[in-house]
């Protein structure tokens, strides 16, 4: 890609006190990663393996124990006042959870009308139109303005939270899984809403989710994260014919997939046992513990980042074997002699 990246993370780490005294959670670790504009990128991972954390740590949500979150080239960790507002505004949250995002006691229109008066500019008149076009951004009718947010459907409700956040023409979204508290039936409605504010708006998304095959349809790229860390990053569709790290082949084998393509990786092992606590991270390479393909290398140092092509990496010793497809047997075969 030869434009530059509208969201630089470098080296970010978050680490939060543990309730063991003088122990700390290493939730998120040194992770690096660049959102283009206009582009949707999915983060993946199993629950607790620090997505959350790392959105919030973008947005400010919570304070990187290191690192460098720049928007458009700009440090944040160097600007203060009015300028740190201002780029802050540019970085928006979409949380999961739309009944607890949104305050009852208010009307939609009161709900946008408050994030448009945070961005400060607008007439009452300017306001009221602005509210009417982000709603129909949104796919709402104008009508739903003066209706309680209490009053609406769970995507009712998050179209209503897309539109707040869009109010202050944001540059990047952090989605932190919002469809997985829909219905199944309006889960796609709302991706589908993604996609196209993607389009007409050019705003960045970084996209969370559990579900690798809910994200592979939006998403250009993906991050795979594993206790902390990310373990693997390519373009969807490469990741998905070749991945490279054991976890990223197991995390597809364990999710239940329609597409064909994938089937054959679905049959494959199964992601056994639970992932470790970020208090004492396994040394080395942090998969090894569940890894079946794990070495005593492993244990030792981190494992090598390897290129496997120009936008696709992963960590693991065996990555170039994986991608080359000659691997994906062997963790087929090593992870059934380990369940016997
Ligand atoms: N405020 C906090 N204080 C202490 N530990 C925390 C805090 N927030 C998160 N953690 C821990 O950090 C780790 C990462 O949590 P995080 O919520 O980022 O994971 P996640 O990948 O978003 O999980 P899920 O898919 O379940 O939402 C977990 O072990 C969690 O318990
Ligand atoms: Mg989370």
């Amino acid at each position: 890609m030869t434009h530059a990246p509208v969201l630089k993370v470098e080296n970010l780490q978050t680490r939060f006190k543990s309730v063991q005294r003088g122990k700390y959670v290493h939730a998120v670790d040194d992770v690096s990663i660049e959102l283009y504009p206009g582009e949707i990128v999915g983060l993946v991972g199993e629950s607790g393996c620090g997505k959350s954390t790392l959105g919030r740590t973008i947005v400010g949500l919570e304070k990187a124990t290191s690192g460098r979150v720049l928007l458009d080239g700009v440090d944040l960790s160097s600007l203060s006042g009015a300028a740190l507002r201002r780029s802050r505004r540019a970085l928006q949250y979409v949380f999961q959870d739309p009944y607890s995002s949104l305050n009852d006691r208010q009307t939609v229109g009161e709900t946008i009308d408050e994030a448009l008066l945070i961005d400060g500019t607008y007439s009452l008149d300017e306001r009221s139109r602005r509210t009417k076009e982000l709603l129909d951004q949104v796919g709402l009718a104008n009508a739903v303005k003066d209706r309680h947010t209490r009053e609406l459907s769970g995507g009712q409700r998050q179209r209503v939270a897309i539109a707040r956040s869009l109010a202050v023409n944001p540059r990047v979204l952090i989605c932190d899984e919002p469809v997985s508290a829909l219905d199944l039936s309006i889960r796609a409605q709302v991706m589908n809403l993604f996609l196209r504010l993607q389009k007409d708006l050019g705003v960045a998304c970084l996209f969370i989710a559990h579900d690798l095959a809910l994200v592979r349809q939006a998403a250009s790229r993906v991050y795979v994260m594993y206790l902390g860390k990310i373990v693997e990053h390519g373009p969807s569709q490469q990741l998905y014919d070749r991945p490279s790290h054991p976890y990223t082949q197991m995390l597809l084998a364990s999710v239940p997939e329609v597409d064909p393509r994938v089937e054959k990786l679905r049959s494959g092992p199964l992601l056994m046992g639970e992932i470790p606590s970020p208090i004492n991270p396994p040394s080395g390479c942090r998969f090894r513990t569940r890894c079946p393909l794990a070495v005593d290398e492993c244990a030792g140092k981190a494992p090598p980042s390897h290129r496997l092509s120009p936008d696709h990496n992963a960590a693991c010793v065996f990555a170039p074997e994986l991608y080359g497809g000659k691997r994906s047997a062997l963790v087929q075969q090593s992870a059934l002699a380990a369940s016997v």
